[in-house]
C-alpha cells in the first residue's frame, strides 16, 4: 500500500504487519480452527448440546435478574469481546453496559422432516455448513464468511449470491428464542408475538438476548455449476445482472465482481450433483488455491466466457480465505503461489486475531485511507449508484450481490403496495482513490444518496448518519411500538443508533 505514515516506526509497523501474521496469526488461527471443529463435531455427534441449551437459557435469566435487582443505572449487551465480532470496529459501550454472558455456541437440532435447524447464536456459518453438508441439507442463504454468527445474522444482517431468491438471512428465519429485560423468556415467529419476531432483524441486540434460532434448511447437490460471463461496459452488464435476478425462475446463484467501473464478471449458478462435460472441477477451497477474485479476473482478460463445477462448500465460503479482497492489504503476497503452497492451508487469519492485534498505526491507517462498506440500493439504480461511488471512493473490485427485502413489517420498508423488492447489495471494500476522497466527507455523500434513493447501509460497518437521517433510512414505527411496550426494554437497552453510530466505535 502506498501511505504516508507518520514516523519510522509507523512504518515498520505497517509495512512489516504480515510479519506478525504470519509467524503468529496463522498458527494460532489454525490450532483455533481446528479445535472448533473437533470440539463441535463431539458435541453435535453426541447431543448433548439440547439437554444443556435450558441451563444455558437459566443462566441468562439469572444474569438479567440480578440487574433487574440493583438499581437499574447501566444497560446490557453481550459479554463477547469486541475483538472477537467480524465488525471491523471495536463498540465502546462493552466497557460500560453490564455485560451478560451468552455462552451459546452449539447446533442444537436438525430436523429433516420439517426441514429445518435449530441454533444457539454464537453459531457460525462455517460450523453450520460443516453439520449441514453431510447431511445432504444447506441453508438457503449461507453468508459467506466462515466466522459469521448466526446471532450476529439475525440481529444484524446478512446476504448471500441466493437472496434473490430467498431474501435476507432474517427472511430464513422461522423463529427466535429471546430472553427479555424483565427476565422472562419467549419465542416469536410470524404466528406467536409476530411484532417482536418483525422487529428483532436489525435492532442490534436492543429488545432482548438471542438464544435460539430455527432457520430453514434445503437440500444440497455436491457442486455448483457456475457459467462466468465477462463484461467490458457497465451498461450492459448492470442490464444483464438484473435481468438475471428478476427472471421468474432465476439460476439459484448470481454474483457479480468489478475490477474497474466499465469491466466485471457475472457470474450464474446452479446447484448440480455431478460435474458435466460442458466445464471442469474447479475445487477453489484447497488450499494452494488462488484467491477466488484472482481467478474470476482471468475470465475478464481471456473475454470469453467460461464453465466451471465448484464442490458447494468450496463455494459457500469462496471468499473467506481471502476476506474478500481485505487480504491483499494486510499480506500483499498472500496469492503468490509460493506463498500458497508454503502456508495456504493456514488462510486465513481470523478476523478477530487480525483486530486483536492490530497496532494503533494500521487503525489511524484504515481510518484515513479504507473503506469498508455494503451500500443496499434498489436495483434498477445499479449502474447510477456505480457511477456515483467510483466518483466518492474508486474502490476495486466491488461486490454485487442482488437480494429481495420482503414486504414485511420491520425495519425495512420497501415500494409499497409491492409484495417484494429487488435490491443489489454494493460492497466496496479496499484503499479508495478517488481524488479528494476523505473518509467522512465521502461517505457522507454516499450515505446521504443512498438515502435518497430509498436504500439501506449495513451497520457493522461506519454510519456517519445523524439519527434524524438514520431514521429516515430505517422505519422506527414498529421497533419504537415494540420498544415501548415491552417490560424494561428502555432501561435495558439503548436504541440501535445509539450501538452503532461512528461517535461509539473505535
Ligand atoms: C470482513 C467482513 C466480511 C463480511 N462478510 C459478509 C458476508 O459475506 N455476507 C454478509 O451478509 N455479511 C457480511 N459481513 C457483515 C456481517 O453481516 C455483520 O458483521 C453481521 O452483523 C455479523 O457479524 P458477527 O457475527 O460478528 O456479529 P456481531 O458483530 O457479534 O453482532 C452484531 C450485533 O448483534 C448483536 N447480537 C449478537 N448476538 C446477540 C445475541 N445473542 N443477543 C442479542 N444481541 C446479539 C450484537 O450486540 C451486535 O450489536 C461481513 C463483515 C465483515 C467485517
Ligand atoms: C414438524 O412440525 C410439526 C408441526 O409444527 C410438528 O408437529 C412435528 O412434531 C415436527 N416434526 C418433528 C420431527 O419435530
Ligand atoms: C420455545 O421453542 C422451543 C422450541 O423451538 C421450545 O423448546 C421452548 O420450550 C419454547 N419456549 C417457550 C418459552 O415457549
Ligand atoms: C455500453 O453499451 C451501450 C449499449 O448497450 C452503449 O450505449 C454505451 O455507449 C456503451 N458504453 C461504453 C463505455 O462503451
Amino acid at each position: 500500500m502506498a501511505i504516508e505514515t507518520e514516523t519510522f516506526l509507523e512504518y515498520l509497523v505497517v509495512e512489516y504487519r504480515w510479519v506478525i501474521v504470519i509467524l503468529a496469526l496463522l498458527p494460532m488461527s489454525a490450532a483455533w480452527k481446528l479445535w472448533s471443529i473437533i470440539r463441535n463435531y463431539v458435541v453435535f455427534k453426541m447431543n448433548s448440546a439440547p439437554k444443556m441449551h435450558d441451563d444455558k437459557v437459566k443462566e441468562v435469566q439469572r444474569q438479567i435478574k440480578e440487574w433487574l435487582s440493583g438499581d437499574k443505572s447501566t444497560h446490557l449487551c453481550t459479554a463477547r469481546p469486541t475483538w472477537q465480532t467480524m465488525s471491523f470496529r471495536h463498540s465502546m459501550y462493552k466497557r460500560t453496559f453490564t455485560n451478560i454472558q451468552i455462552n451459546l455456541v452449539d447446533v442444537l437440532e436438525v430436523d429433516k422432516e420439517n426441514m429445518t435447524v435449530r441454533c444457539e447464536p454464537l453459531v457460525t456459518m462455517g460450523q453450520l455448513s460443516r453439520t449441514l453438508a453431510p447431511l445432504g441439507l444447506a441453508l438457503p442463504v449461507v453468508p459467506e464468511l466462515d466466522q459469521l454468527t448466526v446471532g450476529g445474522l439475525v440481529m444484524g444482517t446478512g446476504v448471500e449470491t441466493t437472496s434473490h431468491v430467498h431474501g435476507l438471512f432474517q427472511h430464513v428465519c422461522l423463529e427466535y428464542e429471546l430472553v427479555l429485560a424483565d427476565g422472562s423468556v419467549v419465542n416469536c415467529s410470524k404466528d406467536e408475538n409476530a411484532d417482536l419476531f418483525y422487529a428483532v432483524p436489525w435492532s442490534y441486540g436492543t429488545l432482548g438476548f438471542l438464544t435460539s434460532v430455527v432457520i430453514k434448511v434445503i437440500p444440497a447437490k455436491k457442486y455448483v455449476r457456475i457459467h462466468y460471463y465477462p463484461f467490458n461496459n457497465l451498461s450492459d452488464l448492470a442490464k444483464r445482472f438484473s435481468q438475471e435476478s428478476l427472471k421468474p425462475n432465476p439460476h439459484q446463484f448470481v454474483e457479480a465482481l468489478l475490477y474497474t467501473r466499465d469491466s466485471g464478471v457475472l457470474m450464474l449458478g446452479d446447484m448440480v450433483d455431478e460435474v458435466g462435460r460442458d466445464g471442469k472441477l474447479n475445487p477453489i477451497g484447497v488450499w494452494h488455491a488462488e484467491w477466488f477474485f484472482k481467478q474470476v479476473e482471468k475470465h475478464l482478460k481471456r473475454k470469453r466466457t467460461a464453465i466451471e463445477y465448484i464442490p458447494l462448500r468450496d463455494y459457500y465460503h469462496r471468499h473467506t480465505r481471502s476476506l474478500f479482497w481485505e487480504l491483499q492489504d494486510i499480506i500483499s503476497f498472500g496469492n503468490n503461489f509460493i506463498f500458497r503452497y508454503l502456508f495456504g492451508w493456514l488462510m486465513p487469519p481470523e478476523v478477530s486475531l487480525l483486530k486483536l492485534t492490530q497496532p494503533e498505526a494500521v487503525t489511524k491507517l484504515y481510518n484515513k485511507a479504507h473503506v469498508i462498506q455494503d451500500m443496499l440500493i434498489p436495483i434498477e439504480l445499479l449502474e447510477k449508484a456505480i457511477a456515483f461511488f467510483h466518483d466518492e471512493f474508486e474502490v476495486y473490485p466491488i461486490w454485487l450481490c442482488p437480494f429481495k427485502i420482503f414486504n414485511n413489517p420491520g425495519q425495512l420498508k420497501i415500494k409499497p403496495g409491492e409484495e417484494s423488492q429487488m435490491f443489489v447489495d454494493i460492497g466496496v471494500y479496499g484503499v479508495p482513490k478517488a481524488k479528494g476522497f476523505e473518509t467522512i466527507a465521502s461517505t457522507r455523500h454516499v450515505e446521504s444518496f443512498v438515502i435518497q434513493n430509498q436504500g439501506f447501509q449495513m451497520l457493522y460497518a461506519d454510519t456517519y448518519t445523524t439519527r434524524e437521517e438514520f431514521r429516515q433510512m430505517f422505519d422506527h414505527k414498529l421497533y419504537d411500538r415494540v420498544r415501548a411496550s415491552l417490560p424494561n426494554c428502555k432501561e435495558a437497552f439503548p436504541e440501535i443508533y445509539d450501538k452503532v453510530n461512528r461517535n461509539v466505535r473505535k
